[in-house]
């Protein structure tokens, strides 16, 4: 059975309560439901983990390798500071999708950089939950292509 895992970095456990005109109000379960739900159309089972804390998030991303099929990461505020992730990603063959459900082009100029987006196989950024679901989408697209 084919598995992805749904990652999320920290204050993304406040979704719902935190900053809705930003954020909206959908809550994390939302966004894993949309991840789980869409990859279940194609028999892949979702598991998800969020951690507050960077060493956590780095030891998910290397206990990925062998597990999963694919990463969808919201990597949150490290996004834009974690080298520590980045290499974390490097370290590992499986593909890793970045997905911010803020537009962060739109907003402080010290969003607009990504540390991970070089090593991550794709970013999606802007479409709110829907992220969740596309990530997924595009993930399980390429694992089809590779077979
Ligand atoms: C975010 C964008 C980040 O800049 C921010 O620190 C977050 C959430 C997003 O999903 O839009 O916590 O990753």
């Amino acid at each position: 059975m084919k598995r992805l895992l749904v990652l999320n970095g920290p204050n993304l456990n406040l979704l719902g309560k935190r900053e809705p005109g930003i954020y909206g109000h959908g809550t994390l379960d939302d966004a894993v439901k949309l991840a789980r739900e869409t990859a279940a159309e194609k028999g892949i089972e979702v598991d998800e983990y969020q951690s507050n804390h960077e060493g956590d998030l780095i030891d998910a991303i290397q206990q990925a390798e062998g597990k999963y099929e694919g990463v969808i990461f919201n990597p949150a505020a490290y996004t834009h500071t974690s080298i520590g992730l980045r290499d974390a990603i490097s370290a590992i063959e499986v593909p890793v999708v970045e997905v911010h459900i803020s537009n962060v082009h739109q907003r402080e100029s010290f969003r607009h950089q990504s540390m991970l987006s070089p090593v991550c196989q794709g970013q999606i950024v802007g479409f709110g939950l829907l992220g969740y679901r596309l990530a997924a989408l595009a993930l399980m697209e390429s694992f089809e292509g590779r077979r």
